[in-house]
């Protein structure tokens, strides 16, 4: 099966078998992510999550009533634009939102039977770095410059695992060999800047898995590296993730990582999930404008000079929402009832776990509401006479 067949509506879910190709357009050297049947018990769920932020400009709604689930083994992608909302839901995660000026105002993180929203600070403490642990895009903020590589993965080490400081040595040690670092042992005692970015970041995976986390939240892991290098780092990633049955919650706007890495995903936009479904049924038929769009906009080789989609205009400001839908202002299919209100998440039939935040499922779901998305998603780029 070609990339090109992955995207029609008309192809039966049967014929996608577990070989089917992703369709990212630049990483050709991960495999996909582990059967679904492998996946465990739910680790974490969101439910109605809402952190607004407060300033002149009124109340910014910057995670507005997302809800969703990740169980064990898995990969759940998150993906959306910029300012979507996507590293404030995994701050919020981490009760790491700064107050002021903001707030997680409602809703519920289910995580080991507690709602981590109404843990005390210190056994908050316990959780983050230890349980649920986070790798961010830009490794050398996260890294202090004046202290050693060792001391920096040490501290999490013997402050949660409770080791002396030459068995938390030796840890760091096993975790730094596991993550890919030549020479780990004589490596221990160099400063961030004497690593390179990749090796930086494989060092942020070590710190990440030092403690057995159940959770790690990735936002942008692999953004700030060049190409080759984002490659090992995913493949390095899925490797340790199915080794060690952590669950990963994986953050970019970048859709052929989420090809290659995700059993599920949800599509955010404007502080909401607009789209959830398991990667396959999402890149086999999407269903809102939204993500139609951003899938058209992937340039491929395999359809050299064809025209790319331009989603026109930006994600609006959290604190000046539209009244109804959220992406009113750039779909091409708005209608009057779009305007008005803003419509729930639909189930889409016959697919049990894809729904899409969007009117047009409403009354019909068959192949020609996908179609005619397409059509004129592709169409409204055409007319801003920016693609090639
Ligand atoms: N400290 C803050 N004060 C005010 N607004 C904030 C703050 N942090 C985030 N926001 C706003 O919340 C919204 C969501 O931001 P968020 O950082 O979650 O976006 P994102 O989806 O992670 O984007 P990116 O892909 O650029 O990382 C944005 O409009 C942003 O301006
Ligand atoms: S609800 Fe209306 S405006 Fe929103 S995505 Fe669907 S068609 Fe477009
Ligand atoms: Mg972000």
């Amino acid at each position: 099966m070609t990339k090109d067949e992955l995207w029609k509506p008309e192809i039966p879910d049967a014929t996608l078998g577990a070989g089917a190709p992703p369709v990212g357009s630049h990483i050709t050297d991960v495999k996909s992510p582990a059967p679904e049947a492998e996946l465990g018990e739910v680790t974490l769920e969101v439910k109605n999550l809402c952190t607004y932020f407060y300033g002149e400009e009124g109340v910014g709604k910057a995670v507005d009533d997302v809800n969703f689930y990740i169980r064990r083994r898995e990969v759940l992608g998150i993906v959306g634009e910029s300012g979507c909302g996507k590293s404030v839901t995994s701050l919020s995660i981490m009760r790491l939102i700064p107050n002021p000026p903001g707030k997680t105002v409602r809703g519920e993180i289910i995580f080991e039977g507690r709602d981590l929203l109404k843990l005390p600070e210190d056994q908050m403490r316990k959780v983050r770095g230890n349980k649920i642990s986070m790798i961010f895009q830009e490794p050398m903020t996260s890294l202090n410059p004046v202290f050693t590589i060792g001391d920096q993965i040490t501290e999490g080490i013997r402050l949660h695992m409770k080791l002396g400081k030459h068995e938390a040595r030796e840890r760091a040690v096993e975790m730094m060999e596991l993550v890919g670092i030549p020479a780990s042992r004589e490596r221990l005692d160099d400063y961030p800047h004497q690593f390179s970015g990749g090796m930086r970041q494989r060092i942020m995976i070590a710190m990440a898995l030092a403690c057995d986390p159940q959770l790690i939240i990735a936002d942008e892991p692999t953004t700030a590296l060049d190409v080759t290098i984002q490659a090992q780092i995913l493949e390095l990633m899925k490797k340790l993730q199915e080794r060690l049955n952590t669950s990963i919650i994986l953050i970019t706007h970048d859709l052929a990582v989420i090809a290659e890495m995700a059993h599920r995903v949800n599509v955010m936009y404007a502080g909401r999930v607009v789209e959830e479904a398991s990667s396959r049924q999402l890149f086999k038929s999407p269903k809102h404008p939204y993500t139609t769009g951003l899938l058209a906009s992937i340039p491929r080789v395999d359809r050299h000079g064809e025209k790319l989609c331009v989603i026109k205009g930006t994600v609006p400001s959290p604190f000046n929402f539209p009244k109804g839908c959220r992406f009113i202002n750039r779909c091409p299919l708005a209608h009057e009832k779009c305007e008005n209100e803003e419509p729930p998440l639909i189930q889409i039939k016959e697919e049990p776990g894809h729904s899409a935040r969007c009117w047009l499922y409403e009354d019909k779901q068959d192949a020609s509401v996908s179609d005619e998305i397409r059509r004129k998603m592709l169409k409204a780029g055409e007319d801003m006479g920016e693609t090639e």
